[in-house]
């Protein structure tokens, strides 16, 4: 077993340090000649013109892909998007018009909502596509087409390298489909291609500040609530921040878009309580800023998750992570490493089993 991970503590450690790689084998197959070539996809051109809107369907991380690859699909690509979880989806009697493409997210393949609400657009007549990890599983045999991420065999109940993946085989579809669109420019497209493939670097970089998260994780052991706030992308990656801290170390935690604060949470906020902020968004920059100065004045302790060059943050936070300068649309990449490293080293040093989580589940294939 200690060999299965590699001198690694724990599974989860381990994958995360298997992110680089995962990046670069979601995405290099998939670069020919400066172009986006994603074969399997099975879509013409004239196919994806045609798209007049994007369902995404998933579940738990996956979900929170979906999240993030709304902003950058309607960012890009100007395509709406309408992102829902698959237990919601499959029982609303969901809107399927023709024209629209559903795309499922998962890791493994075998999520039962997922599944089923694959089933449900398929029967519906919708072209559905799979993102799916785990090579012919029931998701990636029945989708139309699979575009699989290439995060290798992840044992860790909590994502962190599949997650990952999954964010560049979105960011490539977004890419892709902006550019056939006549969105965005070849130049534009050469510039984002370079931007990605800085990705596997940069998030080593990340992992490298591993042990002052570490330290900076030990002060909160014995916290109560610890809260994740962020606009826009950064609203995305907060939920995964949270979400990966509440799974692993048992804290409660919940993520709010730092706008909906004032209707109800800033209520929970004393003396102490952490604040995670995320601000990789430049244009949201001031309005986060004014917020965390909203719960720094009640008493809370702010950390920060943001861009080099956003020291002006300094002023409303207690605590600053840096991410290195990336595509706006590329931020949760590179953002959601200390906060994965802070719910992993606030569980270790709480004595949890990290990579077996209580009640929870690697796949969820019963409802
Ligand atoms: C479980 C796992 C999560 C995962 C979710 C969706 O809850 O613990 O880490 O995000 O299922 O799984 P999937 O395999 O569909 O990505």
């Amino acid at each position: 077993n200690a060999a299965e991970k590699g001198g690694y503590e724990h599974f989860m450690l381990k994958e995360m340090y298997e992110q680089p790689k995962a990046i670069t084998d979601t995405f290099s197959p998939r670069l020919k000649d400066g172009k986006i070539v994603i074969e399997e996809l099975g879509m013409s051109d004239e196919d994806i013109k045609a798209v007049r809107k994007i369902m995404i369907v998933a579940c738990g991380s996956a979900y929170h892909t979906g999240m993030t690859s709304k902003y950058v699909f309607e960012g890009l690509a100007r395509i709406p998007v309408e992102v829902d979880l698959a237990s919601e989806f499959r029982y609303r009697d969901p809107i399927l018009e023709e024209g629209t493409l559903l795309i499922v997210v998962s890791q493994s393949g075998e999520t039962a909502d997922t599944l089923a609400a694959l089933r449900e657009a398929k029967s519906k007549g919708v072209r559905v596509l799979g993102i799916v990890n785990v090579v012919g599983s029931s998701i990636a045999r029945e989708a139309d087409n699979v575009m699989y991420t290439w995060a290798g065999p992840e044992i860790a109940v909590a994502t962190t390298k599949a997650y990952s993946a999954q964010l560049i085989a979105l960011y490539l579809l977004a890419m892709k489909f902006a550019h056939v669109r006549g969105e965005l420019s070849d130049e534009g497209l050469a510039e984002m291609i370079e931007e990605l493939k800085e990705l596997p670097a940069q998030v080593e970089m990340m992992l490298n500040n591993q042990n002052k998260i570490q330290k900076f994780a030990n002060r909160y052991l014995a916290a109560r609530s610890i809260f994740f706030i962020g606009r826009g992308i950064d609203y995305a990656i907060s939920l995964e921040g949270s979400l990966k801290l509440k799974e692993v170390s048992y804290i409660h935690s919940e993520a709010y878009a730092a706008g909906e604060l004032k209707h109800g949470t800033i209520s929970l906020i004393e003396e102490g309580t952490l604040v995670c902020s995320v601000l990789t968004q430049e244009e949201l920059y001031k309005k986060t800023i004014s917020n965390m100065v909203e719960v720094r004045t009640r008493g809370a302790f702010v950390m920060a998750v943001t861009n080099v060059d956003n020291t002006e943050v300094e002023k409303a936070a207690d605590y600053v992570v840096y991410i290195p300068k990336t595509n706006k649309y590329f931020t949760n990449s590179l953002a959601i490493i200390p906060l994965q490293l802070f719910g992993y080293y606030v569980a270790v040093g709480r004595g949890c089993d990290v990579d077996k989580p209580r009640n929870l589940a690697k796949s969820v294939t019963v409802e």
